[in-house]
């Protein structure tokens, strides 16, 4: 069914749980995430990367996933990820996402809040106004849709890190009018260099400082038991890719071959595709509701 983001992650913060959110190439992944929310009894995040989005294609994706969220038998969100292009966050609400990441992360702090600002002005002249707007402040590691290892503390081959300064965050808010925020904390993107090193102090400092739910990127990695501490600290929405991705990636390895000695079986492999990407998504799901 459909839901606000918003409300779907405030929600689950006010029974201890935060809600997962996953990115979704295709529609096969997508329907294993409702699957398994349905299964669960819980609401989940359906993410959108914008390369999926800055093309025709990723558009009808988008609004085959909005009728997939609409048809569920659990609140399901269709999120925009990570947009700084104000083109492609209007096509993609226009094709059914709920909730837009405007992510100005990368630019210097002004720039980053006019970003959003614009974001907002669009939708709204769009007639949008109902749009959830998430908003990033710090820098994270790493790459969104190809996990090489990164590096939280120093820079990487994708770009410098910096965590959030918690000094700047009531003013980051309020300025920007954002209903979430994302925060780096040692968090990354792909795959950790290392153990992951998450600061729970930063986390602490910022949750004390804003009342709108905060959103942890780059979960992959990251030990059940590190985020099982996530809701406590206010964090409502948790972001997982590379790990699904990994699932589904070793699956077809070793099932292309006996399925296309099977007569050429897709449908047997995307039902191995299928479950790969509904465990996943349920032990997620389990693991944040703990
Ligand atoms: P990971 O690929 O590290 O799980 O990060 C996912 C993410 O944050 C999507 O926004």
């Amino acid at each position: 069914m459909r839901a606000r983001l918003d409300h779907l992650v405030v929600s689950a913060l006010q029974q201890g749980a935060a809600v997962p959110a996953f990115t979704c190439y295709d529609f096969t992944t997508a329907l294993a995430v409702v699957e398994a929310a349905e299964e669960a009894g819980r609401g989940a995040i359906l993410l959108v990367a914008p390369k999926t989005a800055g093309t025709a294609n990723g558009l009808r994706l988008i609004t085959a996933l909005r009728g997939l969220a609409d048809s569920a038998g659990v609140p399901i969100a269709v999120q925009l990820d990570h947009a700084s292009d104000l083109r492609v966050i209007a096509d993609a609400v226009a094709a059914g996402a709920d909730s837009v990441l405007a992510d100005g992360s990368s630019l210097p702090y002004e720039e980053n809040i006019a970003l959003v600002r614009e974001a907002r002005a669009v939708l709204e002249a769009q007639g949008h106004a109902d749009v959830v707007i998430e908003a990033e402040l710090g820098g994270l590691a790493g790459d969104e849709d190809r996990a090489f290892g990164a590096d939280v503390a120093g820079s990487s081959a994708q770009g410098a890190a910096g965590l959030t300064d918690s000094a700047q965050v009531e003013d980051f808010v309020a300025r920007t009018g954002a209903q979430l925020l994302a925060v780096a904390v040692g968090n990354v993107h792909g795959k950790y260099k290392g153990e992951p090193q998450l600061r729970w102090d930063v986390l602490q400092d910022i949750a004390v400082r804003t009342h709108i739910p905060l959103v942890l990127h780059g979960a992959s990695g990251i030990p059940a038991e590190e985020l099982v501490k996530a809701a406590a600290m206010n964090v409502g929405k948790v972001n997982f890719n590379t790990e699904l991705r990994t699932g589904v990636l070793i699956t077809l390895e070793a099932e292309t071959g006996p399925h296309r000695a099977d007569g050429e079986n897709l449908q047997g492999l995307l039902g191995k595709w299928n479950a790969s990407a509904r465990d996943f998504a349920a032990g997620a799901l389990s693991t944040l509701t703990k």
